[in-house]
């Protein structure tokens, strides 16, 4: 048991709600849940970035204040977790006071040790991204993220010194091997590294939507420099050091590939210029493409979480999310997809398991589950699926995680077709299938609970267990044998009803 700190990036409050921001979310949120089941205390944080040019812009098109604007449009990002049923602890706002404060604190740190100082800037610039680009980056005078042309900006910036960082980095991701994962984003962070790093503009003066510079007025910092102290604005930096020094410096950061520059070059370097430990885990993750292009509000073409809720069910959504493509790749998310995963592996497959061994129970044991059997085979499948997934977990990597428990549904589902329990007499023969059968479905209650935590109560009420999944512990609760039986049980409706394909 310990402590668990995991956290999304925080969402430009410009966008809507799309299925983009819900991956990395629902993952978030399946990684912090089988903490919950460890036992570890948990601390699961998302959040809304406000400040910037883009957000004082969208305002002003809409006849807003940008706060007014930010109130409106952050709210959206509350209702479509709660609508995937996110269970975050805390939701950060950069308009907050509490981020001011910690802002302001890191960077006036940053400042006192000597690694913030004036000086001109002049560069291209990227809106969108709220990012400056070199002419090599931006081709053709576009940006290479949004493929808009970048516009020339000249003003009086602060520079935080990134340059005297290299080594420290270098020397930082060689102590921490697994700080960036997977492998291949690690190599590219560090080839940004290795490249030559040069000192960054981290405040704004031609701009006012921000937070100032602590000792200058004149400016605000530069959204990308006070939206990443959002990690730490959280956790009581620099105003309760106790609940600070509880969860930093164990981070667990989930990130998306276009902002890796930022998270585990950045933001590591800020993290010592300012005096504090590095966060321990950047998990880097790919995106999530519709027909070969990523889901973006640029590209038009993003898929709402929230209609897609409405169509299919929050926990087939939450399924299919964390299962379609695992973190690190980039992958489509098509709605046909989407379905075809649903009937395959809900409804087929879990759903299957559970209407064929109640019915079994219906018809030939009057309606009342027998107890555990002694799963010859199947007690080493459910042991083999506890070690494979909690091993998943721990690499953050949520999909593989269900591919393991699916390994013993499928199984179990083999055994059934095998011994073929709906033509065998009633009996103890008869009752060890069953009883092997329920026991799986409590395990795999506990172990998927995670990912779909509104089913999987829903199926421990059904097999006639007290309280939740939720309050089980693992592994102590999903050791082989917990099923007592002893209860009436019903199939009742379908848990995943088919959907139709296309
Ligand atoms: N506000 C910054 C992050 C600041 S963190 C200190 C930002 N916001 S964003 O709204 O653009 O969202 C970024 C994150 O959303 C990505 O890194 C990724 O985690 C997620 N995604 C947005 N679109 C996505 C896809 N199409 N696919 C997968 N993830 C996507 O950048």
């Amino acid at each position: 048991m310990g402590h668990f700190f995991i956290t999304t990036p925080i969402y430009y409050v410009n966008d809507a709600p799309h299925l983009g921001s819900a991956y990395t979310t629902v993952n978030a949120d399946a990684i912090a849940r089988w903490h919950r089941l460890l036992g570890d205390e948990v601390r699961f944080l998302t959040g809304t970035d406000e400040h910037g040019l883009k957000i004082a812009q969208a305002a002003a098109a809409n006849d807003m204040t940008p706060k007014d604007w930010a109130d409106q449009t952050s709210q959206r990002f509350r209702d479509a977790w709660d609508t995937l049923g996110i269970g975050y602890d805390d939701f950060i706002r950069t308009t907050e006071p509490r981020h001011y404060r910690a802002a302001q604190a890191f960077f006036q740190a940053m400042y006192d040790r000597g690694y913030v100082y004036l000086s001109k800037y002049e560069g291209l610039y990227c809106v969108a991204c709220e990012a400056y680009y070199s002419e090599e980056e931006a081709v053709g005078g576009n940006c290479p993220i949004h493929a808009r042309p970048v516009t020339q900006m000249r003003e009086d910036n602060y520079f935080f010194a990134l340059s005297k960082f290299q080594d420290r980095l270098l020397a930082l991701y060689e102590r921490q091997p697994d700080l960036v994962t997977p492998e291949a984003k690690r190599n590219e962070a560090l080839g940004f590294i290795r490249s030559g790093l040069q000192d960054i503009s981290i405040s704004r003066s031609s701009l006012s939507w921000g937070i100032p510079v602590p000792f200058d007025a004149g400016h605000v910092m530069y959204v990308w420099a006070e939206a990443l102290v959002n990690y730490l604005s959280a956790i009581g930096y620099g105003v309760n050091d106790q609940e600070f020094q509880t969860w930093w410096p164990g981070a667990h950061h989930l990130l998306g590939k276009d902002i890796l520059r930022f998270h585990c070059v950045w933001w590591p370097a800020m993290c010592m210029a300012a005096g504090i430990d590095p966060p321990a885990r950047l998990r880097v993750h790919g995106w999530l493409l519709v027909g070969g292009q990523k889901m973006s509000k640029s590209a038009a073409n993003q898929i709402s979480a929230v209609d897609l809720v409405s169509d299919l069910g929050r926990d087939a959504v939450r399924y299919v999310l964390l299962r379609q493509v695992p973190l690190g790749q980039d992958g489509d998310f098509s709605y046909e997809g989407a379905v075809a995963r649903y009937n395959a592996e809900l409804a087929n497959q879990l759903g299957n398991l559970w209407s064929r061994v109640a019915s079994v129970v219906r018809k030939k044991r009057g309606g009342i589950a027998p107890p555990a059997g002694r799963g010859e085979v199947l007690a080493p499948a459910a042991g083999l699926a506890l070690e494979r997934a909690k091993e998943a977990f721990e690499q953050l990597n949520p999909a593989n995680a269900l591919g393991e428990i699916w390994h013993l549904v499928h199984a179990t589902n083999v055994m059934l077709e095998r011994t073929e329990p709906w033509k065998m007499p009633p009996g103890p023969d008869l009752d060890e299938v069953l009883g092997d059968a329920l026991e799986v479905l409590r395990i795999v209650a506990i172990l998927a609970w995670p990912a779909i935590p509104g089913s999987c109560e829903e199926l421990w009420a059904r097999l006639g267990l007290p309280g939740s999944p939720a309050d089980q512990r693992v592994p102590v609760d999903v050791r082989w044998g917990g099923y007592r039986g002893s209860v009436p049980i019903e199939p009742g409706q379908p848990l995943f009803p088919r959907r139709m394909e296309a």
